[in-house]
């Protein structure tokens, strides 16, 4: 994830910019930069690489203006070079951007259209230019950029300094944090409590969609619509050199509320959003396998289960699951010179490691999708295919989720185009479906309120069903996990077409159906299963979208219409849904959500 710093100070700020950044390295970047006004001009200064590389050039070519930006960059559209490097700049301001800019191709036609010269590969630069036309208009700062949030889509959060204002810095949040620091006579804005931490301890976080005009005696923060709103002021105690919950209640929440972010950076990394295209990861030859095994545990398992649909369907790669407490003990014939995938957020869970080292014996390469690049599977594996989720507090894994199945689906896409089985039109769309995810992960986490209301209700239940099909089975059986290890109500995923094999027997008024179904081509069968509930008596949460809920018109418990989306990505949006319901009935039942009884964050033993 990118990191975001801005100062209005009273001593120069280019060192207090890259200490700050120094604290977000921990979210991982491969470049830096910032840009400070020197007698009223921008002045910037960018790196490739570490920021010791950036330090050593302000120690050659030191800088004293009072009001700066700066950001450690990891890599979305553009390679990780200087000039892809942040902040992007014109002649009239500067900015950095944290997340992804959808519809950046045809904004910047536009601005090209226009006259304007580009000197980056990336989308941020756009938004530059943008800004900078509104300005030449004669529009004020404040207006410049406001009128150009409201052409941007995707997720993504901003800061922007301007030539000549050397009292003012804006920033905007849509999807990825923002925060104010109140300093004395000093203002600065952060991606988070750790950045801000040494110089302030009173910190305002913005809400998504608020944006800010800051000067050193004055915040004026407005929401999307341009109304201005006042935020809570939240003290921070010590928490500035650890991971914080920002102004949430656990880290769980936190974590969901990260995803749009975290996902947006993951699918960056492994795709080219340039050009619509997959990049093949870690050198991996998907042509010259036959066979994929994956293995994994919990929730690890259920993000290879959905892989296992998107591997055989856009790459034609047969692909075996297993959990690794099965797979290290079944002794499964694996072909030579096959693949493996093991995924694991800790990188440490023993089932998970003892599988990869059957499976490394047998003669297999093993790939490990992993949150911790320095542990034991990725140091014993041979290709690494990192989530940049960053550290994941909650034991309930929420963001290290979502972010395997970026990964995956990734690797899905790049698989089917190096066995020359997805034309270029199909890759481009699957890439841009997945490009869309953050903003669609935007739009479901907006249906909290709904789902804290229906979890009060959950709250009261001893047992619970969850029902998918196809990529919603393994997202049914994740729902009942988080459900499960963090409330403590007993509930089941099953395949929505075994239900009259068994389960159905279990239907009545006091068992809950939660019911995954985007409207798709298997919906109808999904909704016959539903009536067979419904005439039983059962009550059903179905989580749908539109064209689902109109042709459910059925009575439920409730119905959760999420936006309409390619089915490429429903099992990362329909996601947001069963962790929020898991997570709002746990806190209606007083549990302790972020370290729920007799579970640990990384399963280390047998
Ligand atoms: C998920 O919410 C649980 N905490 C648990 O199932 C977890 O996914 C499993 O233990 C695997 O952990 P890993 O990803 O660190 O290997």
């Amino acid at each position: 994830m990118c990191g975001i710093i801005g100062i209005l100070g009273r001593t120069p700020v280019a060192p207090l910019l890259v200490d700050a950044l120094k604290r977000l390295e921990y979210r991982g970047y491969d470049s830096a930069g910032i840009a400070t006004l020197e007698d009223g001009h921008l002045d910037r200064l960018r790196a490739e690489g570490k920021l010791r590389n950036l330090d050593l050039k302000l120690a050659g070519s030191p800088r004293f203006g009072l009001a700066g930006i700066g950001h450690t960059r990891w890599a979305t559209h553009g390679a990780p070079t200087e000039r892809n490097a942040h902040p992007h700049a014109t002649e009239r301001l500067a900015v950095v951007h944290n997340g992804i800019i959808e519809n950046f191709r045809e904004l910047r036609l536009e601005m090209e259209a226009a006259g304007r010269t580009f000197s980056s590969d990336t989308d941020t630069e756009v938004i530059a230019h943008l800004v900078t036309v509104n300005l030449a208009a004669g529009m004020a700062p404040r207006d410049a950029v406001q009128a150009v949030l409201g052409r941007l889509t995707g997720a993504f959060s901003l800061a922007f300094l301007f030539e000549g204002e050397g009292d003012l810095l804006i920033g905007a949040r849509r999807g990825s944090p923002l925060a104010i620091g109140w300093g004395d006579g000093e203002m600065f804005l952060g991606s988070d409590a750790i950045a801000l931490g040494p110089f302030t301890d009173e910190i305002t976080y913005l809400n998504d969609g608020d944006w800010v005009v800051l000067t050193r005696s004055s915040a004026e923060i407005y929401d999307e619509a341009g109304n201005p709103v006042s935020r809570p002021l939240t003290q921070l105690h010590g928490t500035t050199h650890v991971v914080d919950k920002g102004n949430h209640r656990h880290f769980m929440v936190k974590e969901v509320h990260e995803q749009p972010e975290v996902v947006g950076h993951t699918v960056a990394h492994y795709l080219d959003l340039v050009n619509g295209s997959a990049k093949v990861p870690a050198g991996i030859d998907f042509a010259a396998i036959d066979r994929l095994s994956i293995t994994a545990c919990g929730t690890a398992f259920y993000a290879g289960f959905v892989a296992k649909y998107w591997f055989e369907r856009y790459a034609r790669l047969p692909v075996d699951i297993d959990i690794a407490s099965e797979f290290r003990y079944r002794e499964q014939p694996l072909s030579k010179d096959g693949l493996s995938i093991v995924i694991s957020q800790s990188g440490e869970t023993a089932d998970t490691l003892a599988s990869l080292r059957y499976a490394k014996g047998e003669g297999q390469k093993i790939a490990a999708i992993v949150n911790v690049r320095e542990s034991t599977i990725a140091r014993e594996a041979d290709f690494v295919l990192p989530t940049l989720a960053g550290p994941e507090i909650g034991v309930a894994s929420t963001k290290a989720f979502t972010a395997q199945l970026s990964v995956l689906a990734a690797t899905a896409v790049a698989a089917g185009k190096a066995r020359g089985v997805l034309s270029g039109d199909e890759e481009h769309a699957l890439v841009r479906a997945l490009s869309e995810v953050p903003r669609l992960m935007h739009e479901a986490l907006k249906l909290e309120d709904q789902i804290e209301a229906l979890a009060r209700d959950l709250a009261k239940v001893k047992h619970c069903l969850y029902l998918g099909r196809g990529t919603s089975y393994p997202i049914a059986l994740e729902g009942a996990l988080k459900l499960k290890e963090i409330s403590y109500i007993h509930a089941e995923g099953y395949a929505a077409g075994e239900l009259k094999h068994g389960p159905i027997a279990l239907i009545d008024e006091d068992m809950p159906v939660v019911v995954i179904a985007p409207f798709d081509h298997i919906f109808e069968k999904t909704v016959s299963n539903m009536q067979e509930v419904a005439a039983r008596g059962g009550r059903i949460i179905l989580i749908t979208d539109r064209k689902g809920a109109e042709a459910a018109a059925m009575d439920t418990m409730a119905t959760i219409i999420l936006p309409e989306m390619p089915a490429s990505v429903t099992a990362l949006v329909y996601t947001i849904p069963v962790q929020l319901l898991a997570y709002h009935t746990a806190v209606f039942m007083g549990t302790d959500v972020d370290q729920p009884r007799n579970l640990a964050k990384s399963v280390t033993v047998e």
